[in-house]
């Protein structure tokens, strides 16, 4: 399978260690990629207030915040990162909406089988890219949503990875997930004046060959884009919503 190096540095972003330095000196807040404002459209479309919501991976990120600020109800937030979680911990000791628990998305076997309606994943996949074992780590992981999620519920990854290095870890029939894809523009894209193409709304869905891969015509504005996968898990025992395997395209093995 693909792992996409290319944008993986010198950190590996798969450690703990890493991580736990890494909060230990930044104390404050940090959102990747992007934060709630820019994200709220997604989330309130694909995911009710009322569902019992996952954060893998949730950092320091004010997002699961911003999140109740916004009417959600139950946020569980695990990380691999003690440092972090400690850290959240006492910051939120007063919100009973918001826990938080040290946890490896790798193995979640902590809770039992179709636990949430929705799991948010800002960033934790791709740093499981950049780690060592990466496709099995991306496996064991995106096994666990699988199996977390309600039948129904949404899996909603924020990730720079574009289709060609994400679909062939999402569309595994296993999963059984219908995926659509969004793209948003990063924080502070300046779209230039001389651009002649109408402007789209980012809650336009981008079509995916039957490959899983963006068409060859498509143009993406921002090179720096954010790309949002939605996948939704189908119920298994409806034979109408069996999704069919997609035809990997050699290149994305
Ligand atoms: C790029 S940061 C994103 C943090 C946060 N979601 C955000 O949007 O700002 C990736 C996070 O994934 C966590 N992480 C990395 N590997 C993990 C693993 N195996 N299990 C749980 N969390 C992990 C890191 O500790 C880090 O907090």
């Amino acid at each position: 399978m693909y792992r996409d190096v290319s944008s993986c540095n010198t950190y590996n972003y798969g450690d703990a260690v890493y991580w736990d330095a890494r909060y230990l000196q930044e104390a404050g807040s940090f959102d990747w990629y992007q934060r709630y404002s820019s994200l709220r459209p997604f989330v309130r479309k694909f995911i009710s207030t009322s569902a019992s919501v996952l954060m893998v991976g949730c950092g320091n990120a004010v997002m699961s915040e911003d999140m109740v600020k916004d009417g959600y109800e139950d946020i569980m937030n695990v990380d691999i990162s003690s440092v972090a979680i400690d850290m959240m911990k006492r910051k939120y000791q007063f919100i009973p909406q918001l826990k938080y628990m040290e946890m490896d998305v790798r193995d979640m076997s902590f809770f039992p089988d179709e636990k949430f309606g929705a799991v948010i994943d800002k960033g934790t996949l791709d740093s499981l890219m950049c780690g060592t074992d990466a496709p099995i780590s991306a496996a064991q992981m995106l096994g666990e949503v699988s199996r977390l999620l309600k039948p129904g519920g949404v899996y909603l990854l924020i990730t720079y990875g574009d289709p060609k290095v994400r679909m062939p870890h999402l569309m595994r029939p296993s999963y059984n997930w219908k995926i659509a894809l969004f793209i948003i523009p990063r924080p502070g894209y300046q779209r230039p004046e001389e651009c002649s193409t109408p402007e789209k709304s980012n809650l336009e869905q981008v079509p995916l060959t039957e490959n899983g891969l963006l068409s060859p015509n498509f143009v993406m504005e921002d090179p720096d884009s954010h790309f949002i996968y939605v996948c939704q898990k189908l119920d298994d025992s409806d034979p109408n919503n069996i999704v069919p395997p997609y035809p990997l395209s050699t290149d994305a093995l």
